[in-house]
C-alpha cells in the first residue's frame, strides 16, 4: 500500500489552512526529523533553533523580548494559553470568554482543563464586545480574540478585548494561528504592540509555509510560561512546559528556515498576491449573483448552493462549508490565480 500511496497534491485544495512548505523549510524538516526539542539538554542545536524561531515570531507580532515555543499546532497553543490563564488565577470555578467563531480547539481546551467556555455572538462577523462584557465576571481567567477567523478570515477588535480582559484581571489571548503571517501587512490592530495582549497563537505551519507540525505559542512575559512548567527528573534539562513530550525537531527547524527565507519581504509579497486572488474571486462570485462575505484577509465565503458545492467536489475541488452553510475558499500560498480561474470555469459549467 505505502509503495503505491502518494501524498495529497495541492492543485485543487481550496479548503485547507495548510500549504506547500517553502523549499528551505522542507529541507530543514528532513534534516532535523530525528531531533527532539522536548529534551533540549540533549538536543541542543534544535533547542537553539527553537529560540531563534521564537525571536522571529516576536518580530512578526510586535514583541521585543518574546517567550514561547514551537507547538504541535494551533490547538496545542490555544490549550496551553487557557492552561496558563487557569493556573495563574485564583478561582475554583474558572471560565473563558471567547467569540462564537473561536476555533473548536477552545472547546477541547475547556473540556480537558475543566474550564467553562462562554461564547459571545458576532455582529458582522466580528465578536460583539458588549455581549462579551456581559459574560465576563470575577471567575473569568481569559478573554479571547481571533485575528483571522477560521471560517471568514475576519479580525476581532483586539484592543477592546484586551481592555475588557484587564478590567476583570483576566489574561487576553489572541488566536492568530492562521492570520498571523498575513496581518503584519495590513492596518489591523492585532498584536502585542497594538494592545495589552498577554498570549498569542501564531502558526508557522499555516501561512508561514513551514512543514507540519509547527504551531506557535507566544507570551508577553516569561513568567506566564512558568505556570506550565513540570519537573522532568530523568531528562538532561530540569523542566518542560510543552503539552507534548517528545516532539519532532522537523517543525522547529522548518519554521526557522521558512521565516529566515520569507520574513518580511517574501511574506509581504505572499500577502499581496493572496489578497489580490481573494478579491478577484470575490468579484467573480459577486458578478455571478452570489452573496460574498469578505475578503478581509485572503479568505472568501459565498452562498453557493449545496448541489453546486457537491458538483465542485465531484470535479476534484476540495472546498468546505462554514457552519452557516457558505462555501469557503482559503487563499493559501499554493492557491494561484490560474487555479482560481479553472475553479470559476467549473462553476460556470454548472
Ligand atoms: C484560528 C485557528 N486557531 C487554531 C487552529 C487550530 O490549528 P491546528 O489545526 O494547527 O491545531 C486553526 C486551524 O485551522 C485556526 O484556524
Amino acid at each position: 500500500m505505502l509503495q503505491r500511496a502518494e501524498p495529497q497534491e495541492f492543485e485543487r485544495v481550496l479548503s485547507s489552512m495548510c500549504t506547500v512548505p517553502h523549499p528551505a523549510a522542507r529541507e530543514a524538516a528532513e534534516r532535523f526529523l530525528a531531533t527532539n526539542p522536548g529534551d533540549p539538554g540533549t538536543y541542543e542545536t534544535v533547542a537553539d533553533l527553537e529560540r531563534e524561531a521564537v525571536e522571529y515570531l516576536g518580530d512578526i507580532t510586535g514583541l521585543a523580548d518574546p517567550a514561547g515555543y514551537v507547538s504541535s499546532g494551533g490547538t496545542e497553543a490555544n490549550i496551553q494559553a487557557v492552561r496558563i490563564a487557569r493556573n495563574r488565577a485564583d478561582t475554583d470555578d474558572p471560565n473563558v470568554v471567547a467569540p462564537v467563531h473561536a476555533h473548536f480547539s477552545f472547546t477541547k481546551a475547556a473540556d480537558v482543563l475543566g474550564v467553562e467556555l462562554r461564547t459571545a455572538p458576532a455582529t458582522d462577523y466580528r465578536v460583539n464586545t458588549d455581549a462579551m462584557a456581559e459574560l465576563v465576571d470575577e471567575d473569568t481567567v481569559c478573554v479571547v480574540g481571533v485575528a483571522g477567523s477560521t471560517e471568514y478570515g475576519y479580525v476581532d477588535p483586539i484592543p477592546a478585548i484586551a481592555d475588557l480582559a484587564e478590567s476583570v484581571d483576566a489574561l487576553c489571548h489572541v488566536d492568530a494561528a492562521w492570520g498571523g503571517f498575513y496581518l503584519p501587512f495590513t492596518d489591523h490592530d492585532w498584536h502585542f504592540g497594538h494592545a495589552a495582549v498577554d498570549t498569542m497563537t501564531i502558526d508557522p505551519h499555516k501561512v508561514g509555509q513551514a512543514a507540519v507540525p509547527a504551531g506557535g505559542l507566544l507570551a508577553r512575559d516569561r513568567s506566564l510560561l512558568d505556570d506550565l512548567a513540570v519537573e522532568t527528573p530523568y531528562l538532561e534539562s530540569t523542566d518542560q512546559l510543552t503539552l507534548t513530550g517528545t516532539r519532532s525537531g522537523a517543525g522547529v527547524a522548518s519554521a526557522v528556515a521558512a521565516m529566515e527565507s520569507l520574513w518580511p519581504a517574501g511574506y509581504r509579497q505572499q500577502y499581496e498576491t493572496s489578497m489580490a486572488n481573494a478579491e478577484w474571486l470575490a468579484e467573480q462570485l459577486s458578478a455571478r449573483g452570489h452573496d460574498v462575505v469578505g475578503p478581509e484577509l485572503p479568505l472568501v465565503a459565498a452562498d453557493l448552493s449545496v448541489p453546486m458545492t457537491d458538483e465542485l467536489r465531484e470535479r476534484g475541488w476540495r472546498v468546505s462549508k462554514t457552519g452557516a452553510g457558505e462555501m469557503r475558499v482559503v487563499c493559501m500560498p499554493h492557491v494561484t490565480r490560474s487555479m482560481l480561474r479553472s475553479f470559476v470555469a467549473d462553476l460556470d459549467w454548472y
